[in-house]
């Protein structure tokens, strides 16, 4: 069984697709962490942007397991902290602008799917790594609601934030998605759209499970 869950940026897709890995025991590929893993590799290795295409040629292996996906480096277990920075955030994005990039990295990620049953997470989860689940949940939330939750992420980090400059990256940073001529940002025709402003990730969690459990394709998994 395969499920897709979409979202925008501060949705709480991430959050949601591990606790519903736990839950289901089904592995969970986090796509956004695999943009941070090539956006890395362009970092250590000093690989300028036009030469995107010599990430590829890093023996990089990607694990999905129950609850958390793993990517290993030249046999070596990167640590998620060293991949969740700012840093290598941006170098992860200014990737995933570039469409030859994106094309290559959704083949990538079906080349590790296969016929796996696996709960694919993050832009494009729906309609292009896995158009073929017929489980696809599109997590959103107001752009107020998840400024303020990045906010209080932010916070809790200790870091001076403005709660008026998230909400404006977060609506600047909608529209590029939205607007963009090549995978231009949008659900599935068939996705389930779920918004979870005023919601905690346990009431979306548990809603999400219930719609899960009935679907003919549960009970009949090996
Ligand atoms: O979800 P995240 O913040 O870990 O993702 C890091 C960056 O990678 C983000 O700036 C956008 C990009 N990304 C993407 O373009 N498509 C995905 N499916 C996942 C991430």
């Amino acid at each position: 069984m395969k499920i897709a869950i979409d979202g925008p940026s501060a949705s709480g897709k991430s959050t949601i697709a591990k606790k519903l890995s736990l839950a289901l025991k089904i592995p969970y590929l986090e796509t956004g962490l695999v943009y941070r893993i090539f956006g890395y590799i362009l970092k250590i290795r000093n690989i300028p942007l036009e030469n995107w295409e010599l990430v590829f040629e890093e023996p990089i292996q990607v694990v999905p397991e129950i609850g958390r996906t793993i990517v290993i480096v030249e046999n070596k277990t990167i640590n998620e902290e060293e991949l969740k920075t700012e840093e290598v955030g941006k170098y992860a994005s200014q990737l995933g602008a570039v469409p030859e990039f994106r094309e290559r990295i959704n083949a990538f990620f079906r080349s590790i799917i296969n016929e796996k049953q696996i709960i694919v997470e993050g832009r494009d989860a729906g309609t292009h790594i896995i158009p073929e689940a017929p489980l696809k949940f599109f997590i959103t939330a107001s752009p107020e609601e998840r400024a303020k939750r990045r906010y209080e992420q932010l916070k809790a980090l200790g870091k001076d934030v403005s709660y008026e400059e998230i909400l404006k990256q977060i609506q600047e940073r909608d529209k590029r998605d939205r607007e963009r001529p090549q995978y231009p940002f949008r659900p599935a025709e068939d996705a389930m759209i779920i918004d979870t402003t005023g919601k905690t990730p346990e009431e979306v969690l548990e809603y999400i499970l219930d719609v899960v459990k009935r679907f003919p394709e549960f009970s009949q998994r090996p």
